[in-house]
């Protein structure tokens, strides 16, 4: 039995007031769920990256519903009282009715928070869910769910317009109702405003280590992904004895802000 004490979004907000980080990584089933849980990772990501970790998709965009919810009952389970968080996948919030009912099944399946991706478009979403008691992470920046728009996996925000864009769009998610905001591949110095001037917690992935919490998806983080191996990316198995142990560094260099250090993040 786990001594550690539940994390919850209020948690995350003292530690942010606090000027204390917190780790996540990606999971999708009990047995690392329990790992990393157990290593003290703050927060579990029911991240629909499973669609191409787990399931060889080119993109997260195939990825269902009754998918997300299956592994999040599985990563449920297996938890020991860090926050879950499950992606709200492509497809799922087409309306009010239809964002609330697929938020609804997730909570229901164990997660504590959604994560929604878009941008100033998701106000009225997250107000309704948030209305109905249902916590919600905003995600900003590079927005998987939007690759075949966004023209690739790039950095985003890097133009003084769009870097100004994505600070006002944060600020109104928040206004909004969002618990937290998490922003990927965006250069550090964006990443440092947006986390000062929001309230609550920011989490970064390719984000620099300004922010008050960091992801990364843990195939990557555990050096097991093939293919093409993203900047901000560091495999923490390398110099670890088992699974356990590459947590515990990870959140080790989370908590001291050693990771993710210049050589892991975008400058500009
Ligand atoms: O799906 C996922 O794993 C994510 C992270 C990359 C933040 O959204």
């Amino acid at each position: 039995m786990s001594t550690k004490t539940n994390t919850t979004t209020r948690s995350l907000t003292s530690l942010k007031e606090e000027h204390k980080k917190f780790s996540c990584i990606t999971a999708y089933d009990a047995t690392f769920a329990k790992l990393a849980s157990s290593a003290g990772i703050d927060v579990l990501l029911v991240g629909d990256s499973l669609g191409m970790v787990l399931q060889g998709q080119s993109s997260t965009l195939p990825v269902t519903m009754d998918e997300m919810i299956y592994h999040t009952q599985c990563v449920s389970r297996g938890s020991e009282g860090s926050l879950i968080m499950a992606d709200m996948p492509f497809n799922s919030i087409n309306s009010i009715e239809s964002a609330l009912d697929n938020a609804s099944y997730l909570m229901q399946a164990g997660a504590h928070i959604v994560k929604l991706e878009g941008g100033e478009w998701l106000d009225e979403y997250i107000t309704a869910l948030s209305d109905r008691g249902i916590p919600v992470c905003a995600h900003l920046g590079l927005t998987p769910q939007s690759v075949n728009k966004l023209g690739g996996y790039r950095v985003q925000g890097k133009e003084a317009d769009k870097a100004n864009h994505m600070i006002n769009t944060a600020k109104e998610l928040v206004e909004a109702g969002a618990d937290i905001i998490l922003l990927e591949c965006v250069p550090t110095t964006l990443a440092a405003a947006i986390t000062q001037k929001v309230k609550v917690p920011v989490i970064g992935i390719g984000a620099g280590n300004v922010t008050d919490g960091q992801v990364l998806v843990m195939h990557d983080m555990l050096g097991i992904t093939t293919g093409h191996k993203p900047k901000f990316v560091k495999n923490f198995m390398a110099e670890a004895d088992s699974i356990k142990d590459a947590f515990i560094h990870y959140d080790q260099a989370v908590k001291s802000g050693e990771f993710p250090s210049a050589d892991y993040s975008f400058s500009g």
